[in-house]
This record gives structure tokens, C-alpha cells and sequence, in this order.
């Protein structure tokens, strides 16, 4: 398997002398999906800021297929990593959506193969609509999309979202999260993005690396991470709610989503409410 990403002692300070990343070890396979969790100020939106040479470190070094980033060869970590910012409108900055979707293929492709590629994916994802938009007009969830489409129509390998759900309504939030799974078959991109949203990570993620302090602390397969509450809540991450029932209730199986939940309760029918008076009373 290629790696896609390979963080190697990375050490990061701002210029305002805020030490941000302690030494980050990270190794992300080709075509993998990795959620990264970690309280507010971990350092998950500076570690991914590394991803694309936005940020350099003071100590260590960041490759991407291979190939160590440096600020000399910051166009080839542009062209293999694309990042959508968590606020669309540091992102968004051209008048009509049109233009801030192609903007990006045109400087890349020739025009009328950028065109098109831009006219695809406006259409996949239902945003052909506003092309004639101004794109800070749009709702939230509308110029996540078209920061996605403006990033998508460069065809990057490595596709970084810096929290894709935050402020999302929950049919937007399930829309993005769905779009998101269809165009990674489509495109097969190595995804890796943050989230505090416990139930959209088993959805999306193969691996999740939890950052405690400017450190990755813990990585390994979703399930692992997510039933392991201890983990999770020294780092300061909330547990998902299912995991939390299904320790209480002593399920053979920690489910991770709903869908799971509910095949577990399915099991136990048909006198499951005994058995879930049984496991909650009896110690
Ligand atoms: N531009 C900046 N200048 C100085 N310090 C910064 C800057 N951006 C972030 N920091 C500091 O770096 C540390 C890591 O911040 P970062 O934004 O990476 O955390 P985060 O895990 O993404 O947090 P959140 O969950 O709130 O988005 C924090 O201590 C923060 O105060
Ligand atoms: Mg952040």
C-alpha cells in the first residue's frame, strides 16, 4: 500500500511564539479515510494546515507520497492536496459560483477541459442551479458545497476538510456526509478531515487519530478508538452516545451507529426488555 501522508516529528510554533504542534507522528495509506479528533486547540486545524505547505515546521518534516514538503515545492503539495477550510468563506472569494468553482481547473487545465470538469460537478452536485450566484449569498451548507466543488475540480489525491458538518442542519449534515462517500468511489481520494461530530466518523472514517496538546496520542481503526472511552474522554472527546449505552447495557457488540444499535437490540428480541431491565439493575 502507497503512503499518502507521512508526518514525522512535526514540531510547530506561530509566529506569535504559540507553540501549536509537539512532535506529531502520522502515516496515512493511499485511499484511507481518517477522521482526526481532539478538544478545541489540540492542533488538528494546524496539523492539517501542514498537509498543503499553508504551514511549515520548525522541526521534523511532512511527506506526501513519498515526497518531503518544503517552502520550494509548496505548488506540488498544492496540486496533490486539496483543503476545505472550516469557515467557506475564507475560501469563497470569486463573484459568481461559476468562476470560484473553475477558478482553480483553469489555472491547471486547459479552458475549455476546465469548463467542463466544472460544469460536471456543478451538476453532481446539484449546484448548476446558482452558478450565477454570488457564492457569499449562498447558506452555509450550499458554499460547503461549492468549496468542495472548487477543490474537487482539480482532482487532488489527498482531500482535506477541516470539520465538513459544523453548523449544518441534520439533512444538510447527512446530504454532505453522503456526498462526500459517493464522490471518494468516485474520484477515490485519501480523505482526512476532523470532526466533533461522533456520529458522522463511523460513516466516514477506516481510521481515527486522537490529538491531545499539539501530539497524535492515538491512532488505529475506527471501532477501536470510538469504544474506548477512557481514550477518548482523556483527550477530551466526547463518546458516541451508542457506544456509552451499549457499555451500560454489557452488549456483546459495541454498535457504532444507530443502524448497528438497532440490529443489536434485535437480537436480544424477543424478551429484550427483560434482559435490558436485567443488565441495567443487575450489577
Ligand atoms: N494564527 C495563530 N496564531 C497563533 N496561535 C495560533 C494560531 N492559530 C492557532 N493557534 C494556537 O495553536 C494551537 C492549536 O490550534 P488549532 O487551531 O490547530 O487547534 P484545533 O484543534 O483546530 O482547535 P479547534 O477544535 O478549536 O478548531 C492553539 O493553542 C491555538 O491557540
Ligand atoms: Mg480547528
Amino acid at each position: 500500500m502507497n503512503i499518502a501522508i507521512r508526518m514525522e516529528d512535526v514540531k510547530h510554533r506561530y509566529p506569535d511564539g504559540t507553540p501549536s504542534l509537539y512532535g506529531v507522528d502520522l502515516s496515512i495509506e493511499e485511499g484511507n479515510s481518517v477522521a482526526i479528533l481532539g478538544a478545541n486547540g489540540s492542533g488538528k486545524t494546524t496539523l492539517l494546515l501542514h498537509l498543503n505547505g499553508t504551514l511549515h515546521p520548525i522541526e521534523g518534516s511532512v511527506y506526501i507520497f513519498g515526497k518531503k514538503i518544503t517552502k520550494k515545492n509548496v505548488d506540488y503539495a498544492r496540486k496533490n492536496v486539496g483543503v476545505i477550510f472550516q469557515e467557506s468563506d475564507d475560501q469563497l472569494f470569486m463573484p459568481t459560483v461559476m468562476d470560484d468553482v473553475a477558478f482553480g481547473a483553469l489555472n491547471i487545465k486547459p479552458k475549455e477541459e476546465a469548463l467542463e470538469e466544472t460544469e460536471k460537478l456543478l451538476n453532481e452536485l446539484d449546484l448548476y442551479k446558482f452558478r450565477k450566484k454570488v457564492p457569499h449569498f449562498l447558506s452555509g451548507g450550499q458554499k460547503k458545497l461549492v468549496a468542495l466543488a472548487g477543490v474537487l475540480v482539480m482532482r487532488p489525491k489527498i482531500l482535506v476538510m477541516d470539520e465538513p458538518t459544523a453548523n449544518l442542519d441534520f439533512e444538510t449534515k447527512n446530504m454532505i456526509v453522503s456526498i462526500i462517500k459517493r464522490l471518494k468511489k468516485e474520484y477515490k481520494f485519501t480523505l482526512i478531515f476532523t470532526s466533533f461530530d461522533v456520529q458522522i466518523i463511523p460513516v466516514l472514517a477506516d481510521k481515527v487519530a486522537i490529538m491531545k496538546k499539539g501530539r497524535v496520542i492515538a491512532y488505529d481503526e475506527t471501532r477501536k478508538i470510538l469504544t474506548d472511552e477512557d481514550l477518548l474522554k482523556q483527550a477530551g472527546v466526547e463518546p458516541p452516545p451508542f457506544v456509552r449505552l451499549a457499555k451500560r447495557l454489557r452488549f456483546d457488540r459495541i454498535p457504532l451507529t444507530l443502524e448497528e444499535t438497532e440490529e443489536e437490540f434485535q437480537k436480544m428480541e424477543p424478551a429484550w426488555e427483560t434482559k435490558l431491565e436485567q443488565k441495567i439493575y443487575v450489577k
